[in-house]
């Protein structure tokens, strides 16, 4: 895509760069940006601005930035349809959250369930980018006209959030904004569960290792990992999320990793043999996770191109955020930013 005014629809999406993918986030959310990028004008950002919400080391933050990128493109996300790049790199993304936050209300930012499970698990440093982190997160998506956020079931809330602060912007100042749809996956694949506490997420930031499978592991870890994945004593395997989540969770997974509907999966796992589950579940992902493994090596062998896609990227993305920029300066009776004059 290289069109600043194309009449496609857009899509856009996001994920912090808080160490590497799990498998949560690639059959809750990578998966679903994909085929997007046939039909509509995609961008792909690494949010590495909402990462400083939680204390970063400066050179695991500028490591694990670039390592996303790749992650992003060896899953599938090509940079000549997409618009991939790093948020720090296109200042408008924090300009916009500024004036955003003259948007949003205190009351609605402290609903933010994921706010409050933050404030608890960083007592230390409940900082007040944590408290507006959401503010940003509709920056990132309303700087670019964006119609549809494909994200997994935890960021619900937030785009709801992101849609209240566009309609009341644009009830106070006319239709700058395009109201953004969230895209979530069906099933299990919009919240894939930790393995070793199938009640929470699967995290990037879970504290046991066992606990989530990195698209990065090896065959080998992930099979052990599966294999050490908490269930029942139930015996059964069907869908159940309030008295079998662990089992749920395997199937769902199952599921995704190789495409096929609910029916198809209890009918292949009718002999409720919780030990095959485990390892079918295991070669399954390891089956879409090896060509990942594969490309992300070869992407990572040349970082001077990395980083050549993603300059081109910021650049892109910064021209597309300079014309709704413009206007906003305008219906807001903010100065022209410089350079606005030449643009028409
Ligand atoms: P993040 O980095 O936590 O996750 C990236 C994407 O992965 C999805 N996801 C999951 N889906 C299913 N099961 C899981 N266990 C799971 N864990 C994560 C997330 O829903 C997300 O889609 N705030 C965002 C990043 C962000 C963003 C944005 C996203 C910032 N600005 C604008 C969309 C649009 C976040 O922390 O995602």
């Amino acid at each position: 895509m290289t069109d600043a005014v194309s009449k496609r629809s857009v899509a856009f999406s996001a994920a912090q760069p808080t160490g590497h993918l799990t498998i949560g986030n690639l059959f809750g959310a990578i998966n679903n940006w994909i085929p997007l990028q046939e039909h509509h004008d995609t961008l792909f950002c690494v949010v590495d601005l909402h990462a400083l919400t939680v204390r970063q080391d400066p050179q695991e933050l500028r490591k694990n930035t670039l390592e996303l990128a790749a992650i992003y493109m060896a899953a599938g996300i090509d940079p000549e349809k997409s618009i991939v790049f790093i948020q720090s790199q296109v200042p408008q993304h924090s300009q916009l959250a500024w004036i955003l936050s003259t948007f949003a209300q205190l009351g609605e930012l402290e609903r933010m369930t994921q706010f409050k499970d933050k404030s608890l698990r960083h007592r230390g440093n409940v900082n007040a980018g944590l408290f507006t982190y959401p503010v940003l997160m509709a920056a990132d998506i309303l700087l670019y006209k964006t119609n549809i956020v494909p994200v997994g079931e935890d960021q619900k809330q937030h785009l709801e959030l992101t849609r209240d602060i566009a309609i009341r912007f644009n009830n106070i100042h006319g239709p700058v904004f395009t109201i953004p749809e969230p895209a979530i996956q069906s099933h299990g694949a919009a919240r894939v569960r930790d393995l070793q506490n199938p009640e929470k997420k699967m995290s990037k930031s879970a504290e046991s290792d066992l606990a989530k499978v990195m698209m990065l592991d090896d065959a080998n870890t992930v099979l052990k990992k599966f294999k050490k994945a908490v269930t029942d004593s139930l015996g059964e395997i069907r869908f159940d999320e309030t008295n079998q989540a662990g089992v749920t969770n395997l199937l769902s997974i199952w599921c995704a990793a190789t495409g096929s509907n609910r029916e198809t999966a209890l009918a292949h796992f009718s002999h409720n043999q919780y030990g095959k589950l485990k390892v079918e579940t295991a070669e399954a992902v390891n089956a879409v996770l090896e060509p990942i493994r594969q490309k992300y090596q070869m992407i990572m062998n040349d970082p001077t191109k990395l980083e050549r896609i993603l300059t081109h990227g910021a650049q892109q993305a910064s021209a597309m955020a300079a014309i709704i920029m413009t206007q906003i300066h305008d219906v807001l009776g903010l100065p022209p930013l410089p350079g606005a004059y030449n643009r028409g």
